[in-house]
């Protein structure tokens, strides 16, 4: 039978008790982590939050009804003990906080009982990750993913305090919103008082934030939930967290100050973590020959060189038809791996195509000095030596090389640069590389709407010296758009907004809109910007990512208490689910099978 507190009040939690409080008689409640019964003498494990304590109950101490039930006890069970702190009889436990000491305890009851869970609560557990997501409240007594969450809260904390004191002021906008594609795909709400009409859940708070602005709120913040239907990948949810900031009468350094004021703060107060300011910053170009990323990690070299002057005019169709195109020829000279073993290149080969690339020469610098490639045929002699000079290859080296329309070049050869990065151990893990991402292009060309896309979001300022060229060369047009990159992840973005008129009506006649369209999804915001509209610019933070990388997990799951799987369903409740056919009349909502729909 479960017993109710009647009265006792915890007095501290576990693992807050050290050899200070020895002789104090405490009242401590949680989880049975482990009972171990040793005839006369039961030990109990109890866990909370904090960490584990070790209980004692002797008989003698606590009558015979009391060690009754500390015999019952069983993994999981939540009780509460009173007794006194001591110091540990037995060995001293290393690897506890409390290890010095235990409860001998006078007094217990038995505050519910738990079945036999089915998998142990346990640090690095071996269970598989859909059977503790669906047991997540399980999953998440474990102490590592508490750790996790104990940090985001502190982190979130900290933020919030950081902005408060710098003058922002914390707004809530809503949830339920209008549609206005563009980016990622809306999650849609049906409104049942307008049939047919639905609302959107919003993607981020961006048009809300520029309408506080323009009503004069100044330096807004918010911890905002947003939501996004798109593919998921180890750091995407459907739905996820910003730390979503704009500010008034600033420009793009104004912002980037104030942001590595506030990392350079989290960092130290939540982790303790000392960032050097100002952070690096590197233009989106130099970042993508570099790097062939928009979202470098620095935290080791093997930067791509552009070869294609020097394989202009060379015997090899691959890398000459790809010039022939427009495109570009780069390559990564991968540093000692010269006998690399074919069939770990063959792999190479297929995650580069992967990235688009349809295929991946190779080059290696034998220790006697010869080559082995896979287009030396096609080459002479001299051409191979002066594309091995300028790759600075040396012997043992081995050179990688993607030749491609430039955009599929930066992405294969970032990708794989990355891929080696970590195959071979180059990552050094204990480094925090911030850095900022800036001068973005404002447009990228899209293949398939077949027309130019706002890189970031359609109102982003562009550069006042490019904007002679948005007619005759509009991808030539740089953004007044930044990001913050942490270790080879977008940690968050954000731009200096257009504020003007003809500015952003131009801005959508380029990205193909008509007035008529850009006026029916976007009018409240081009409506409040008749009626004076401040200059402005803000940034958002992906929050899950933040902490993602702060606490050093693997995957975005491990800091939302209730993550979504990549389908984005939720093991644990099973949603989405059905829903019955009233609630679907109420909203005029008809469901057609999957053949009706074709
Ligand atoms: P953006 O679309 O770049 O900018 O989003 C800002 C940051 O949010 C995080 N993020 C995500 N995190 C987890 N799961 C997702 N599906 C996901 N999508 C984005 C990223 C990203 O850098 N309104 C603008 C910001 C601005 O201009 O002020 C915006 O939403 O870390
Ligand atoms: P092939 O003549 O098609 O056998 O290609 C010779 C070598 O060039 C092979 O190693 C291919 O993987 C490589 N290759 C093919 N296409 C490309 C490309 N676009 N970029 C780089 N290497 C390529």
């Amino acid at each position: 039978m479960a017993e109710s507190m009647q009265g006792w009040k915890r007095t501290c939690r576990c693992a807050e008790l050290s050899l200070n409080h020895v002789g104090e008689e405490v009242t401590v409640m949680g989880w049975v982590q482990k009972q171990r019964n040793k005839g006369g003498i039961i030990f109990v494990d109890l866990r909370d939050r904090s960490g584990i304590l070790q209980i004692i109950f002797e008989e003698a101490d606590c009558g015979a009804e009391a060690f009754a039930k500390a015999e019952r006890m069983r993994s999981e069970f939540v009780i509460a003990v009173v007794g006194r702190v001591e110091r540990r009889s037995g060995a001293v436990n290393e690897n506890l906080k409390t290890g010095e000491i235990e409860i001998r305890a006078r007094q217990v009851r038995i505050l519910s009982e738990a079945e036999t869970p089915p998998f142990p609560v346990e640090n690095d557990s071996k269970t598989k990750e859909e059977i503790r997501l669906k047991y997540r409240y399980l999953d998440l007594r474990r102490p590592d993913l508490q750790e996790k969450l104990m940090l985001r809260s502190r982190i979130a904390a900290e933020m919030r305090s950081f902005m408060d004191k710098e003058g922002f002021l914390e707004i809530e906008t809503p949830i339920l919103c209008k549609s206005t594609p563009e980016g990622a795909r809306d999650y849609l709400v049906p409104s049942r008082v307008h049939p047919g009409s639905f609302y959107a859940l919003p993607q981020s708070p961006q048009l809300y934030k520029q309408l506080l602005m323009c009503s004069g709120y100044d330096r807004y913040f918010q911890i905002a939930r947003c939501f996004r239907d798109e593919d998921l990948r180890a750091d995407r949810q459907p739905e996820f967290t910003q730390a979503d900031m704009e500010l008034s009468f600033v420009d793009v350094d104004d912002v980037i100050d104030v942001n590595e004021r506030l990392i350079q703060h989290i960092c130290r107060e939540a982790v303790g973590l000392e960032v050097q300011l100002p952070l690096p910053r590197l233009k989106w170009q130099e970042a993508m020959d570099r790097y062939g990323s928009d979202k470098p990690d620095t935290r080791f070299g093997m930067e791509l060189t552009d070869v294609s002057d020097v394989v202009a005019g060379c015997g090899f169709g691959v890398f000459t038809s790809a010039l022939a195109g427009g495109g570009s020829v780069r390559g990564l000279n991968v540093k000692g791996q010269a006998a690399m073993p074919r069939k770990k290149i063959d792999a190479l080969v297929d995650f580069a195509r992967g990235y688009g690339a349809k295929g991946l020469a190779y080059l290696s610098v034998q220790e006697d000095g010869s080559y082995k490639s896979s287009f030396a045929k096609f080459m002479t002699e001299e051409e191979l030596n002066r594309l091995v000079q300028a790759m600075q290859g040396e012997r043992g080296d081995l050179l990688l090389f993607a030749a491609d329309k430039k955009n599929i070049v930066y992405s294969v050869l970032g990708a794989l640069r990355v891929e080696l990065g970590k195959q071979l151990g180059l990552i050094d893990e204990s480094k925090f590389n911030f850095l900022w991402v800036v001068e973005f292009p404002l447009l990228e060309w899209s293949d398939e709407e077949n027309r130019y896309m706002a890189m970031h979001h359609p109102f982003t300022m562009p550069m006042e010296e490019d904007w002679q060229y948005i007619d005759s060369d509009p991808g030539r047009v740089r953004a007044k758009a930044y990001d913050i990159v942490l270790n080879g992840v977008e940690l968050g973005g954000g731009s200096v907004r257009i504020h003007q008129n003809d500015i952003q009506e131009k801005m959508f006649e380029v990205l193909g809109f008509t007035k008529e369209q850009a006026w029916e999804r976007f009018g409240f915001l081009l409506n409040a910007f008749k009626y004076g509209v401040p200059p402005h610019a803000g940034l958002a933070y992906g929050l899950d990512r933040f902490v993602m990388l702060l606490v050093g997990a693997e995957n975005i799951r491990e800091v939302i208490a209730f993550p979504k799987v990549k389908d984005a369903s939720c093991l644990m409740t099973e949603a989405p689910g059905t829903v019955d056919k009233e609630q679907l009349d109420e909203l005029h909502i008809a469901v057609l099978s999957e053949e009706e729909a074709e």
